[in-house]
């Protein structure tokens, strides 16, 4: 495939008109889609020219002997037409099916792309089987309109109008006859597209949310077991199935009431046009060839009526579903690299927060009035209850989200200055949970950088997030794969690993959101070593429960609702009166308990 038919902004040629949509979508091929649908006119043509020359060969060989050349002319003559017909076929196929294989990959690589650069905003409010159902499903709907139903509605329309003005030509009035029933079929149509396409939207919607039901379950199938949650979560799937069921009988009810009537309203009127036909050659008005030929031909007018009701009624899907791509690639895309700052340039990592606040799309405030400050290479730490707004705070760091009011200051410049892309370059994130992808380990260490790494550089990044001598008791080492086809491992080993991710990026800005919460004791050891190195000479944001993780902290900010209630460092705020100070006594008070329990056990 060209460049220039890869490089295609989908975006910029969709629009709110499905049928120029679809059409703008197949740039590049649209030469080659209608010269699939001048191949069908041959097609037809050939096809109607086999009826009209069994005519001449009733009439002027078999019931006279009134023909001016041999009867070799005239097998020839049908070989050639039979021919002609085969292969434009072929060709037309072809055609079409090349137009909507490429059109399709095209789109299916476009959206992918697209889904990528969406915003952080979109990916929290869509659910994952939904965009999946779309990227599949809708897509392949679509393939199926050009591959079938578009070029299928065009082969009807092409045969229909071919064999009429034959048989017009035959007689006028057998041929106004035999079309009596048109109007009605394609008013019936009509009426079942309407229905077909609200049943079908219906019953992809549902499609989708088993999807996402699936998806989760299985995802999230150990924590399903570790609840005994099993008899929940089957009751919940089995409820939207039924409901999916529901929805796909309604859906075969409208096609199997659609298709009795049009056979019966085709049917009728092929029986009338042959009884009609027969009366006009018996009393003479006809010629027996005519009427032969007419026999033939007008089959080929009624049967792609019946089929035009079929197209239609399936072309509602493809139609739904481009309706339904429309709308994510409709999304507006992150821009990455807008900003001032999208350079190479190094960052120090002085940051100000100045009456900042923030508040989601939909929601109320969840940042109120947020300042502090903090010079390169110090450590802030977060401690506050969930919900408090912590991970909301440091999401702002990357331009996850923007904030809505104040200013935030990096190294004196407003934030909104840099483009996204940098600082997200420039800043690491050990997440709580941290996501591992189904590659090997040597994969997803080396995740996050773009320049080539050595084997010894990874290693050395294992070594200090003190992950090394693990992956090496793995039976292939950096080379095991990891998850469902690999080694389970631990939520102490996958952060260890998410750590060892981050030394080799090497951000001047880390931030480590509750990275130690979710692993025992000992792991959190290794851990803290971890992370303590990690630290050094970086500005570094770190959110923690426990006051021993973070009162080394040059700055500690405790929040509460959205704001930040207390900040100083650790021998400051232990003076005062206040929530770290009863924290940091509980806290204290169960690690002494702890300990005394030890020791009067052992
Ligand atoms: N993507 C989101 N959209 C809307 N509200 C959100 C979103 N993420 C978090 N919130 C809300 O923002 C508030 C702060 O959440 P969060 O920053 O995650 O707190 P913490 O990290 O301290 O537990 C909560 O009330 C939460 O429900
Ligand atoms: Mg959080």
């Amino acid at each position: 495939m060209s460049d220039h038919k890869k490089n295609l902004d989908i975006k910029s040629i969709l629009t709110e008109n499905r049928l120029k949509g679809l059409w703008n979508l197949m740039s590049g091929y649209q030469g080659l889609y209608i010269g699939a649908m001048l191949y069908q006119t041959v097609a037809a043509l050939a096809k109607s020219g086999t009826y009209l020359l069994l005519e001449y060969f009733v009439d002027n060989f078999l019931l006279a002997q009134t023909a001016g050349v041999d009867v070799w002319v005239v097998a020839v003559g049908f070989i050639l037409l039979f021919l002609f017909q085969g292969v434009a076929t072929f060709l037309s196929q072809k055609s079409a099916a090349q137009t909507a294989e490429g059109t399709i990959q095209r789109l299916r690589d476009y959206l992918y792309d697209h889904i990528q650069n969406l915003t952080f905003a979109y990916h929290a409010k869509t659910d994952t089987g939904d965009l999946v159902q779309r990227c599949t499903s809708d897509v392949d709907a679509l393939r199926r309109f050009y591959a079938d139903q578009a070029i299928g509605v065009g082969r009807i329309i092409i045969l229909f109008l071919v064999n009429f003005i034959a048989i017009l030509r035959l007689n006028t009035k057998l041929a106004l006859l035999s079309v009596i029933v048109v109007p009605i079929v394609v008013f019936v149509s009509i009426y079942f597209f309407r229905k077909v396409s609200h049943a079908y939207e219906a019953y992809q919607e549902q499609d989708a949310i088993l999807s996402t039901t699936l998806q989760e379950n299985l995802s999230g199938v150990r924590v399903v077991k570790a609840f005994a949650r099993q008899p929940y979560e089957i009751t919940k799937f089995e409820r939207d199935n039924l409901e999916k069921y529901k929805r796909g009988r309604k859906l075969l009810t409208i096609h199997s009431l659609f298709w009795p009537i049009s056979d019966v309203l085709c049917g009728a009127q092929l029986l009338a046009g042959y009884y009609i036909g027969a009366r006009m050659a018996i009393s003479g008005d006809i010629s027996i060839g005519t009427y032969m030929a007419y026999a033939g031909l007008v089959v080929w007018i009624i049967y792609p009526l019946r089929n035009l009701g079929r197209m239609i009624v399936q072309m509602s899907n493809g139609l739904v579903s481009y309706d339904r791509i429309y709308k994510i690639i409709k999304e507006d895309r992150e821009p990455l690299d807008k900003g001032s700052f999208h350079g190479k340039e190094a960052i120090r990592g002085d940051i100000i927060f100045e009456n900042v606040s923030f508040h989601y799309e939909d929601g109320s405030e969840v940042l109120h009035d947020i300042s502090f400050e903090c010079k390169a290479g110090m450590a802030i730490a977060l401690l506050g209850s969930t919900g408090s707004g912590k991970t909301s705070l440091v999401n702002l760091l990357p331009r996850f989200y923007d904030f809505t009011e104040g200013v935030v200051l990096l190294d004196g410049y407003d934030l909104r200055l840099y483009s996204r892309r940098f600082l997200r370059e420039r800043i690491g994130i050990v997440e709580q949970e941290p996501f591992l992808f189904s590659r090997s380990i040597y994969e997803n260490i080396t995740f996050g950088v773009k320049e080539e790494v050595s084997q010894e550089q990874v290693e050395q990044a294992a070594k200090m997030a003190a992950v090394h001598d693990v992956i090496l008791g793995f039976p292939q080492g950096y080379k095991t794969l990891v998850g469902e086809r690999g080694v389970t491992l631990s939520g102490g080993q996958k952060q260890r690993i998410a750590i060892a991710r981050t030394f080799l990026k090497d951000p001047r800005i880390l931030i480590l959101d509750d990275s130690t919460s979710s692993v025992d004791a000992e792991t959190e050891v290794h851990i803290q070593a971890a992370i303590h190195s990690l630290m050094q000479n970086r500005t570094t944001f770190i959110i923690a429960h426990r006051v021993q993780t973070i009162m080394k902290a040059d700055l500690i900010l405790v929040m509460d609702n959205g704001r930040i209630i207390q900040k100083g460092s650790h021998n400051e705020l232990i003076q005062q009166d206040g929530i770290y100070h009863s924290i940091f006594d509980i806290q204290t008070k169960i690690e002494e308990d702890l300990q005394k329990e030890i020791s009067s056990a052992s």
